[in-house]
């Protein structure tokens, strides 16, 4: 059968696992050749063989996103290897050292330049070298993977929330420079996915955890690799020709809904106030 990308070639950062490992392998399923970018070869090459074994076809490129060399030369090999590319996805992040964590008076300079580096910087460079091979191809589709935390703001996150938002940005004013060359650029915003890494270290040992977590989700359940994946292969694909520069919510619904906590307040103060009329 005849997959969707058949003929394209993509690059995936951070494709080694996670959200990341999962694009790979559905976008390899779909008939694109994929080359995997990932600071961690090992997993990259195991991600790679999966890859293999389900019938498709994928190379390793070990690349660190905050190193500018390494960008310019992850496309160079997508090229190389494939002759061409149609399909960038921006997903990598992981640590990137002390400094970046908290409000902005907690977060140093050096750690704002080394997590806004990694979160936006990297994307900006990512499609810097890819743009020319897009247009080369007669066009392309570029995501860049955001979060819930794009669209809405938690306290004690400067760096996440700011450079998901940023991402977003990005991701429009690319559409609109680059959409008359036929290039689209979309984001996703996913909500909880969970990943090998967040199974591992988050949820193992904490079931009623992830159960309460599931529960705040209008869907009731979190998401999936898979659920992110799926959005990319149709947002890379022939059905998604005429949409570029949206920030698609993956979030099983979680960013429809007031925040609980508020939303009961309010019901309560309703009934203990009968006269009061609410807005809405
Ligand atoms: N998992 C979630 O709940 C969730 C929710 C919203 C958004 N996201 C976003 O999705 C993307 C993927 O997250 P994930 O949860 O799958 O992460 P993950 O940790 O499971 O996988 C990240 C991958 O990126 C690679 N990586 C890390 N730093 C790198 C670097 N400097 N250069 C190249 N590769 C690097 C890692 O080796 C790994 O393979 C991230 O942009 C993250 O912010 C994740």
């Amino acid at each position: 059968m005849a997959g969707r990308l058949d003929g394209k070639v993509a690059i995936v950062t951070g494709g080694a696992t996670g959200i990341g490992g999962g694009t790979v392998l559905r976008l390899a399923a779909e008939g694109a050749r994929v080359l995997i970018a990932d600071v961690s070869e090992e997993t990259a090459n195991q991600r790679a063989g999966m890859v293999r074994d389900q019938g498709g076809t994928a190379e390793v490129f070990r690349a660190d996103m905050t190193q500018h060399d390494d960008i310019r030369a992850m496309v160079q090999a997508a090229v190389q290897k494939f002759g061409r590319l149609d399909i960038l996805v921006n997903n990598a992040y992981g640590p990137t050292g002390p400094g970046g964590q908290g409000s902005a008076v907690e977060v140093t300079e050096d750690g704002w330049d080394r997590t806004m580096g990694l979160l936006v910087k990297s994307m900006f460079l990512t499609t810097k070298y890819a743009i020319p091979e897009l247009r080369k191809a007669g066009g392309g589709a570029i995501v860049n993977i955001s979060s819930v935390h794009g669209l809405l703001t938690a306290p004690g996150k400067l760096l996440y929330e700011t450079g998901k938002g940023a991402v977003i940005s990005l991701t429009r004013q690319l559409a609109v420079e680059y959409g008359p060359d036929n290039i689209r650029v979309n984001a996703i915003c996913p909500g909880h996915i969970v990943t090998e890494r967040i199974a591992e270290r988050t949820w193992k040992e904490n079931q009623s955890g992830l159960r309460f977590f599931e529960a705040q989700y209008p869907l009731r359940r979190t998401g999936r690799p898979v659920d992110i994946a799926n959005a990319i292969v149709f947002l890379v694909s022939e059905e998604a020709s005429f949409i570029t520069g949206h920030a698609l919510a993956v979030d099983g619904g979680l960013t429809l809904q007031l925040q609980e906590d508020f939303a009961v307040n309010m019901v309560k103060y309703a009934r203990e106030h009968p006269d009061l009329q609410l807005p809405y």
